[in-house]
């Protein structure tokens, strides 16, 4: 091998920050299909009384929203208090003009990437932008939810719910919020997908493979 050729190998994701990754690439899948499910139940015919079908999948779609609004908070989190700061550090790309010059040339390949932290600031910025999504999606779904249970976490929830609900004008606004958010998901995740595929090999770097193993082996000498 061409001593050029050498890589090291450096951690750049937390098995945390990794699992909940993973957490939340699973729920989102679920809740978009169980979710556009529950707009358009097509499966079971309007005369039927089979209503096991919608119960399942709404079952499934509070399960997985329940599990993605506690990752949605512990993300948050462990934005901020993590003990490694790879993700704090791309702030600063953040704030530097140059660095969005430095990105955005890249990606139509003028030069490479240095990055301070792990994200390029577009990417970060994006990342940002889909977890206050999330944030809200969780909100409005908690808010629906709370309509449906009245008893335990639903009725601790109801008092903060109506008064969302009010701000939203009504009910129905707040579902139809639920649903138009549910797009931003969808094309979130096409393009996510093909960005970090993309960036694998353009830049000859772990991408999605580091969101799997945790690791990275850049070349000794670049700044990734
Ligand atoms: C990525 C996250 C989510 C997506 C994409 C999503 C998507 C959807 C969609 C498309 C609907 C149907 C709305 C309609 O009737 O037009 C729905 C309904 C609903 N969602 Fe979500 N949702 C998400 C997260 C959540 C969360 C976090 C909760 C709360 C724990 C939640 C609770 C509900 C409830 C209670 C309903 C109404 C069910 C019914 O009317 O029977 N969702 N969701």
């Amino acid at each position: 091998m061409n001593h050029s050729e050498t890589r090291i190998r450096t951690l750049v994701f937390s098995p945390a920050i990794r699992i909940f990754h993973w957490l939340r690439a699973l729920t989102i899948l679920v809740l978009v299909i169980t979710g556009f499910y529950i707009a358009w139940p097509f499966l079971v015919a309007p005369e039927s009384t089979d209503v096991l079908v919608q119960g399942w999948i709404r079952f499934a779609h509070l399960i997985c929203g329940f599990v993605l609004t506690a990752v949605t908070l512990a993300r948050f989190y462990l934005y901020f208090f993590s003990r490694s700061d790879i993700e704090r550090r791309s702030f600063r790309d953040v704030m530097s003009v140059k660095s969005w010059i430095t990105q955005l040339k890249s990606y139509i390949w003028m030069g490479h990437l240095h990055k301070a932290g792990v994200y390029g600031p577009l990417q970060f910025v994006t990342y940002v932008a889909i977890s206050f999504v999330a944030l809200v999606i969780c909100i409005t779904g908690l808010v629906l939810y709370a309509n449906v249970y009245h008893e335990g976490l639903g009725g601790m929830l109801w008092s903060s719910a109506a008064w969302i609900t009010a701000q939203m004008g009504g009910l129905a606004q707040v579902r139809i919020w639920h649903h138009y958010l549910t797009w931003a998901f969808v094309i979130f995740v096409v393009i996510h997908v093909y960005m970090a595929v993309w960036s694998g090999i353009r830049f000859k770097h772990n991408s999605v493979d580091s969101i799997v193993s945790g690791y990275d082996y850049p070349k000794p000498d670049s700044h990734h």
